[in-house]
């Protein structure tokens, strides 16, 4: 289902690759990520190429919420915890310059932004936000405590960060791509040293950036152990009480809340690809109890790639690979999380020093309780005897009735009932149609 950014825009569209091209950096993926990555280096006069195997924006940039905001969930605490007080800072003061970044980009461009403050509540558990606002203190000191928010919920408090922001994400895009050296319906197959190959042509690049939301090389990186993918869904509800800022659950399961003009986002009802969860069923629920008179104009769902540590993974693929790098695991705040990438990745191709680049490295440690839910996951739905199986590693496939598709729970492949692929890592269909 089209999400309401995807039904009110229409992106510019760019040819297909016909002939062999050479170019110092080649991205693959027309979503955010590789669009603003893209701009970066045009700015800076770097030649790059951008491949895209569907469209522009087909994937989740066209399905987020669309929120830039620094905070993300209940982060700060777990940062300090981990990675020390340098780090957690990093991490805040990476995303406030991706919102800066964001904020003078949006002076020239017509894209409905506006500065919002953001809120994590919390409706149970006031200690875990007591413990999140006190390692704010020192990261991040002007995010402030608030008892009680304006949602028609009860909640235990809520931690407000002042002046984020939100965006029609594909008004944004659609000024963006302009002039931009873009091939849509251009799939890289493979790669053999630094030729990268479509159906029709080669391109040879110094450097290339995946940006494909799921990385879709599993040689390298490890990606299907360090990654796993979440769904969620969003309604957009026409004469609900307005909402005044975004707001999100401290739980992952939890409701969202932004208004986008004279529509309310409510997102929720998540749980991991593959498994069951809410979905948009729950949402209507809720708008029913709590927005009697508000009528569902739109509804689309999304899948977010989630890393170990909760910090996106954006760095050289692999320490093997070091002209192949990478820019995933965005968790649920891609915007923000897209704009750091490109800041660090347009660095990176060009020889320079990031003052972030360590943190956000995809070959940090990967020793955190998350590993061991992926790896078990992963043996569990391995050995599972039943079909159809995932063409991606062979997991098996469960049957998402909400959304009438083949769901796989290891790293969140989707396929239609025809057995189309809907969502990656999985590169190609289902062999046979499945029953
Ligand atoms: Fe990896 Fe299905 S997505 S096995």
């Amino acid at each position: 289902m089209e999400s309401l950014w995807q039904e009110t825009v229409q992106l510019p569209q760019f040819p297909q690759l016909q002939q062999d091209k050479k170019t110092d950096v080649l991205i693959i993926g027309g979503g955010m990520a590789g669009i603003l990555c893209a701009h970066r280096l045009r700015a800076e006069g770097v030649p790059y190429i951008l491949v895209e195997q569907n469209t522009l924006c087909s994937g989740v940039t066209g399905k987020t919420t669309a929120k830039i905001t620094a905070q993300h969930g209940l982060i700060y605490e777990k940062l300090l915890r981990w990675f020390g007080p340098e780090q957690a800072k990093n991490y805040s003061l990476a995303n406030q310059e991706a919102i800066r970044q964001y904020r003078t980009l949006c002076k020239e461009i017509d894209c409905d932004f506006t500065l919002q403050d953001n809120f994590v509540y919390a409706r149970e558990h006031q200690q875990k936000l007591l413990k999140e606002f006190a390692a704010l203190l020192t990261v991040c000191p002007e995010a402030q405590w608030e008892d009680r928010v304006n949602l028609p919920i009860s909640t235990v408090g809520a931690i407000r960060f002042p002046e984020q922001a939100q965006f029609h994400p594909l008004k944004f895009i659609r000024e963006m791509a302009k002039d931009l050296e873009i091939y849509e319906h251009t799939p890289i197959k493979y790669f053999d040293g630094n030729r990268y190959h479509t159906d029709s042509a080669v391109i040879t690049a110094k450097k290339a950036i995946v940006a494909t939301h799921f990385p879709m090389w599993n040689k390298h990186g490890l990606f299907p152990l360090k990654l796993y993918q979440h769904r969620s869904y969003v309604l957009a509800l026409e004469g609900a009480e307005r909402v005044d800022g975004m707001y999100v659950d401290e739980k992952d399961t939890g409701l969202s809340f932004r208004q986008a003009g004279d529509f309310l986002l409510l997102g929720g009802g998540g749980h991991r690809t593959g498994k069951k969860g809410g979905g948009w069923e729950s949402l209507e629920k809720f708008a029913k109890r709590h927005y009697p008179k508000a009528a569902i104009r739109y509804r689309w769902a999304t899948q977010d790639c989630m890393t170990l540590d909760g910090i996106p993974y954006i760095g050289q693929y692999s320490r093997r690979t070091p002209d192949l790098l990478v820019a995933t695991g965005f968790g649920k705040w891609g915007m923000t999380s897209a704009m750091v990438a490109s800041h660090i990745l347009g660095d990176m191709v060009q020889g320079k020093q990031n003052p972030y680049e360590n943190l956000f490295s995809p070959s940090r440690c990967m020793l955190r309780p998350q590993l061991a839910i992926n790896g078990a996951e992963s043996v569990w739905n391995l050995l599972t005897p039943t079909v159809p199986r995932c063409p991606h590693l062979g997991c098996a496939l469960k049957w998402n009735a909400q959304e009438h598709s083949w769901d796989c729970p290891c790293h969140g492949s989707r396929f239609d009932e025809d057995g189309k692929v809907l969502d990656n890592p999985a590169a190609g269909d289902l062999k046979n149609r499945p029953k």
